[in-house]
């Protein structure tokens, strides 16, 4: 049984002292039956890795540099995130896709340099609603994740991929357990054509998973976890996510 992963999104969401509430909730209401993780913004790694140290709970960042260092004004390395103790990294995901123009090949990269530096890239890949309704998400996600799966190489087997079609992130809009799991199952067969290992590997759901619909989209069988925004911004929601994960 592969053990399920409940990673925050926070976005661009946090103060000081909403930070210090979230995490303390979130804390204290371990232990947890599955991996769980925060993805926060970048200032506010520190004052995590100094909450989180320690315990279970595990954090990460929202996005990388595909560079490893240099005159690249605003980015960040994966090294820095190292440094500050991330365990995992966001790429590609459709915020970013959307307003930073970030393309295939950038989010591969982005996955890659991640991985050398033993940070573990949460790869994003999902569906618009125009593309949805033109019975292209197998044709999209396929695209997405062959670009991953080409730049990782050997190492494909280390990422966790994230299904987050684009119109059910933030919208209340989600999708069926049935809809999320067909699309899994492709994204399973597409990984283990690839890597030894996809049986092993996490695919968590991503897009309007709350306590209510958690269980039902974290039964199917190829949904390993979620990745959860607005949610993952209230203790109790993310903490009773974590519950209906394990
Ligand atoms: P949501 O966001 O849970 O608010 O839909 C998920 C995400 O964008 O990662």
């Amino acid at each position: 049984m592969r053990r399920k992963l409940v990673a925050g999104n926070w976005k661009m969401h946090g103060s000081h002292s909403a930070n210090a509430e979230l995490l303390a909730g979130i804390s204290s209401a371990r232990p947890f039956g599955c991996d769980v993780a925060v993805c926060v913004p970048f200032p506010y790694l520190s004052e995590t890795a100094v909450a989180l140290a320690g315990g279970p709970v595990l954090w990460g960042a929202q996005d990388c540099s595909a560079h490893e260092q240099g005159a690249y004004t605003g980015e960040v390395s994966v090294a820095m995130l190292a440094e500050f103790g991330c365990r995992y990294v966001i790429v590609g995901h459709s915020e970013r896709r959307q307003y930073h123009a970030e393309t295939d090949l950038l989010v591969a990269e982005k996955a890659r340099t991640a991985l050398a530096r033993g940070v573990t890239p949460i790869v994003c890949v999902g569906e618009t609603l125009a593309q949805r309704d033109a019975g292209e998400t197998e044709a999209v996600v396929k695209r997405q994740l062959s670009a991953v799966i080409h730049a990782l190489g050997h190492c494909a087997g280390e990422m966790v991929v994230a299904y987050e079609p684009v119109w059910a992130i933030g919208t209340g809009k989600v999708a069926t357990p049935e809809q999320a799991q067909a699309v899994h199952a492709l994204l399973r067969a597409q990984l283990k054509a690839a890597t030894p290992n996809a049986d092993e590997m996490k695919i968590l759901y991503g897009g309007s998973m709350k306590p209510d619909n958690a269980v039902s989209l974290l039964s199917q069988p190829d949904i390993d976890g979620g990745l959860i925004g607005g949610a993952a911004l209230k203790a109790a929601d993310f903490v009773a996510i974590c519950r209906a994960a394990g």
